[in-house]
């Protein structure tokens, strides 16, 4: 019998990845919808038709005990969420309500269906909890016993849905694992996310589509990998005996100008400064000034390594948004 997956946040750029992933390996795989008519639906089933459409929400408790009933999984991905840090603080309260609380709504749900001891669950834990502040492990990295310290809504929702989630795992023995990712990204990345914002800029830059890119704060350091190396990471866990908690991360942290360097050296152009405005739009309330991260408990019990590495991950991201660019298609 296949092991059939449902997947929360399937429209999304993990979700994508995880849904390819799993349906190589033999996997049935059942993914949640959002929303009366979802512009994505349509992609979705155009690009991924092995996926089973449910429709239901993180924030409708009763439509996630339905979606359990219809897929009857062996395990659970929770990649549902509001993701976007800036975002959360325009919007704190929902955010609480989708990355906070929708995390126990589908936890209750599992219990709803008697599925403690049979589905396994997946947690999109965030290296948001950590902060970047620098009085933990400093220059070593953040590992699973580091302290946390989120800096946005989003990372307290986060928080929550961590506690929650391992709460779960000690009360009542479900096979819960948290996957403490750092940033991934790649060419199914959103473009309000600052790597995919710039690998389009730069695209377009080339292509006489656009003369500059407005962005923010430019000096924040992010552990950069790529998100098809890091959904086998998230199916690693669930196969494990006993359920944890893991950090996925590369180990390297580079300057938002690394990425920058690199993007517009692909296009041939040395200097960036002319083509890049600051924008305060985008400007945080509170940053996080550094990310980096030790995965070493995940390369030794897991044998996960990311495979992609920074200069071949911008390369990607560049020369496919050169391509989507020069066909015409809308970014979507
Ligand atoms: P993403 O591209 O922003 O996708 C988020 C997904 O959540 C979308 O499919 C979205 O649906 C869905 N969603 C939003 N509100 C929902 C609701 N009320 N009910 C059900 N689904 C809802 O995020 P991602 O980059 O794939 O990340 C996947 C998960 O990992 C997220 O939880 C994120 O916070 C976490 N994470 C990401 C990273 C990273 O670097 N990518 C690192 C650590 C943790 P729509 O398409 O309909 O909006
Ligand atoms: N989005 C965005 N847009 N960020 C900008 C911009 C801009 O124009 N200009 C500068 N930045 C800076 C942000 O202030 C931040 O320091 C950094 O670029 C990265 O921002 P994002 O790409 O939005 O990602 P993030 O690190 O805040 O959050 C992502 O990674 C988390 C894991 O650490 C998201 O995927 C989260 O969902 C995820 O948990």
């Amino acid at each position: 019998m296949a092991k059939k997956a449902l997947i929360t946040g399937i429209t999304g750029q993990d979700g994508y990845h995880l849904a390819n992933l799993l349906n190589e390996k033999g996997y049935e795989v059942y993914g949640i919808i959002r929303g009366q008519h979802n512009p994505k639906r349509e992609r979705l089933e155009k690009e991924q038709p092995f996926v089973k459409i449910i429709e239901a929400d993180l924030v409708d408790q009763s439509s996630l005990v339905r979606a359990l009933q219809t897929a009857q999984p062996d395990e659970v991905y929770n990649l549902g969420a509001i993701s976007h840090v800036g975002y959360s603080f325009k919007n704190p309260q929902l955010t609480a309500d989708v990355t906070g609380k929708g995390t126990l709504n589908m936890l209750e749900a599992i219990r709803a269906v008697g599925g403690e001891k049979t589905i396994r669950f997946y947690q999109a834990s965030t290296s948001e909890m950590f902060g970047g502040l620098d009085y933990n492990r400093p220059g070593e990295g953040y590992n699973e016993d580091s302290l946390f310290h989120p800096r946005s809504p989003y990372g307290v929702a986060k928080l929550y849905a961590h506690w929650i989630t391992k709460n779960y795992r000690e009360s009542y023995g479900i096979h819960a694992s948290c996957g403490i990712l750092f940033n991934h990204e790649g060419e199914r990345r959103g473009v309000e996310f600052v790597t995919r914002k710039i690998s389009n800029a730069v695209a377009r830059i080339k292509l006489g589509k656009q003369d500059h890119i407005e962005l923010g704060n430019l000096d924040p350091k992010r552990d950069w990998g790529y998100a098809g190396d890091y959904v086998e990471g998230m199916w690693l866990m669930l196969q494990q005996d006993k359920p944890g908690d893991y950090v996925l991360a590369t180990g390297e942290t580079h300057t938002i100008g690394e990425f920058l360097d690199l993007a517009f050296k692909e296009i041939g152009i040395e200097d960036w400064k002319p083509y890049v405005k600051e924008n305060p739009d985008f400007m945080r309330p509170a940053e996080v000034d550094i990310l980096l991260g030790d995965p070493t408990k995940a390369e030794t019990v897991l044998g996960w390594k990311r495979k992609v590495d920074f200069p071949s991950l911008v390369k990607l991201m560049v020369a496919h948004d050169l391509e989507l660019e020069a066909s015409g298609e809308v970014l979507k």
